[in-house]
């Protein structure tokens, strides 16, 4: 893996770097202006925000304040489930791109599947025409099962790009990754350091980290990127921000690897892609 603007190729030819920033919880403002600045200095090359995250205009600022060219920074932001649906959809889309001060979003993602088949896939013909419209570069989903795409696809013929779940040594999604696999979706994991749980991990992490003069949180990252999964942790600590972004001198072997792949049990910190409606706040 070349380092931090490593890219994967998309199945519609759109090139995503494989490792960024993510800013959810990351107050509006000077927390999140920073947040984005340090990264981007660190060499970062993508940004994961969301309508939901109430940062959007932050990450606008920062990212036209390190005056590096709008194309070589990757940003991902997603729709918010109160805005499914065609007409809502578009306007939610609009509204991102004003309050992130860009003519063009990398990728867009439904951020949740929600329980109203209609107003989703209404809101994946609405991405689809965003994307015709080049509003946006790249069309995804996020917390979506096999059983969601398999709907989209079916209905609209077209495969979304990326899938963006809950994953970490203790949610592997075997099998989810396994169907990604076979359609040509990029897996991104959200929570890819057990989403703020990092002190549940087990010790076993900080000492396959410490074979390798990493920490533990450096070998789960490294895992991921191991995996072929794109990660983007979030921290707004500076040397957190630096420490999460180097792993790229370093290579676990097989038996580690299997070590961490050992830790599955199946528990995800967020809520059921199934059961998750409208209505949740900070999970
Ligand atoms: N699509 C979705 O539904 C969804 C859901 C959740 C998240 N996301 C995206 O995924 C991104 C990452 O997930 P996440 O924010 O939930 O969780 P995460 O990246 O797994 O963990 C973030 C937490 O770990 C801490 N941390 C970061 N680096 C660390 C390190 N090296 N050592 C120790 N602690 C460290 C952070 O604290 P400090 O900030 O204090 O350093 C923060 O509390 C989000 O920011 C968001 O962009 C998407």
């Amino acid at each position: 893996m070349a380092g931090l603007k490593d890219k994967a190729a998309l199945n519609d030819g759109v090139k995503m770097p494989r490792f960024g920033l993510g800013v959810y919880l990351v107050k509006e403002g000077a927390e999140v202006e920073n947040s984005v600045r340090y990264a981007l200095e660190a060499g970062y090359r993508l940004v994961d925000t969301a309508a939901f995250y109430k940062n959007e205009a932050g990450v606008g600022k920062a990212i036209r304040e390190s005056r590096i060219p709008r194309e070589e920074i990757f940003v991902t932001t997603k729709l918010w489930n109160s805005d499914h649906g065609y007409e809502k959809a578009i306007r939610a889309c609009e509204k991102s791109l004003k309050l992130l001060g860009m003519d063009y979003i990398d990728l867009y993602l439904i951020h949740w599947p929600g329980l109203n088949r209609d107003d989703r896939l209404a809101a994946w013909e609405a991405i689809l025409k965003l994307k015709e419209q080049q509003k946006i570069r790249s069309a995804g989903v996020s917390n979506f099962k096999p059983h969601h795409i398999e709907d989209l696809i079916s209905e609209h013929g077209v495969t979304p790009s990326v899938d963006q779940v809950e994953l970490h040594p203790f949610n592997s999604q075997t099998e989810l990754r396994r169907y990604a696999k076979e359609k040509s979706i990029i897996i991104t994991a959200w929570g890819p350091l057990f989403h703020g749980h990092l002190s549940e991990a087990p010790a076993t992490l900080n000492a396959i980290g410490g074979k390798y003069g990493k920490t533990g949180a450096q070998a789960v990252l490294r895992w991921h990127l191991q995996n072929g999964i794109s990660i983007i942790p979030k921290s707004v600590k500076k040397h957190r921000i630096i420490e999460n972004a180097d792993i790229f001198d370093f290579e676990l072997s097989d038996e580690d690897m299997k070590v961490i792949d050992g830790l599955n049990k199946d528990k995800a910190y967020g809520p059921d892609p199934d059961i998750m409606d409208f209505g949740f706040v900070n999970i």
